[in-house]
């Protein structure tokens, strides 16, 4: 008898695209996040079950073993770059850029410039490997606010189709990384559940490269 498996994932975008690549290892959830309040969410396999955390949290769970497994945006773990955990497989999934936006007539201000952002760990870093010093706004949501309200010359955030910039006036700037979601693993359930895990990781890597 396998001991329980437990998948950490966010509601919305990675759940629903995570679906089908669940599927495809025989997962299906017995409950939907959308609309039910549970956060433990029993499947069709008695010995795996899903966890329902912020998608800003997959991380801390998988490497703190809340989960054995977990999808996690790269966004997301680079912002985790000293967490221990296994990164096995690129999903493909949640696909996004991340990226600095603007408003397109104040891009030349005068003095350190100001970026707001949740995304600090990358900021930090982007800004450093230009050997530009920047002074960072942490903020937790609607970022694109900073330069409206003249808050910030600039945000750091994930952009898909641009919508969201071009609805609040802002413009692309630079392109800092490319992003998809990726299978997280927790080290040691790798080790005390290697069969069930490598399994896993090996019907939903198949199902990836389908996708291809
Ligand atoms: P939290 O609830 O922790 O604040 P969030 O609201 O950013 O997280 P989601 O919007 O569900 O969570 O995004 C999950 C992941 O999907 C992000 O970490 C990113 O990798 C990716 N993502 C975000 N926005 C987009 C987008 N517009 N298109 C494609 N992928 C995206
Ligand atoms: C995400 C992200 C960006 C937007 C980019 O927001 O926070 O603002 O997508 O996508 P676009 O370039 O296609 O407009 P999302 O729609 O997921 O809302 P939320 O994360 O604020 O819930």
């Amino acid at each position: 008898m396998d001991t329980m498996l437990t998948l950490a994932l966010s509601k919305g975008r990675i759940f629903q695209e995570t679906l089908p690549l669940l599927a495809a290892a025989g997962i299906v959830p017995l409950d939907d996040p959308e609309t039910s309040r549970k956060l433990i969410l029993r499947t069709s396999q008695p010995n795996v079950q899903l966890i329902i955390v912020r998608a800003s949290d997959v991380p801390t769970y998988v490497e703190y073993g809340g989960a054995d497994i977990g999808v996690a945006g790269k966004d997301v773990l680079l912002e985790h770059p000293n967490a221990e955990l296994y990164e096995p497989v690129d999903l493909q999934i949640a696909k996004c850029k991340l990226m600095t936006a603007g408003r397109e007539e104040d891009q030349d201000p005068t003095g350190r410039l100001k970026v707001a952002t949740k995304f600090i760990e990358s900021t930090k870093r982007f800004y450093a490997q230009k050997g530009q010093q920047v002074e960072i706004i942490k903020l937790y949501g609607s970022m694109e606010l900073a330069p409206i309200v003249g808050m910030a010359d600039v945000i750091v955030d994930v952009v898909d189709t641009g919508n969201t910039l071009r609805a609040n006036g802002l413009v692309p700037l630079e392109h800092i990384a490319d992003i998809s979601s990726r299978l997280v693993v927790n080290k040691a359930s790798m080790k005390t559940k290697h069969t069930q895990i490598q399994t896993l990781i090996e019907q939903v890597r198949e199902a990836v490269n389908k996708n291809g």
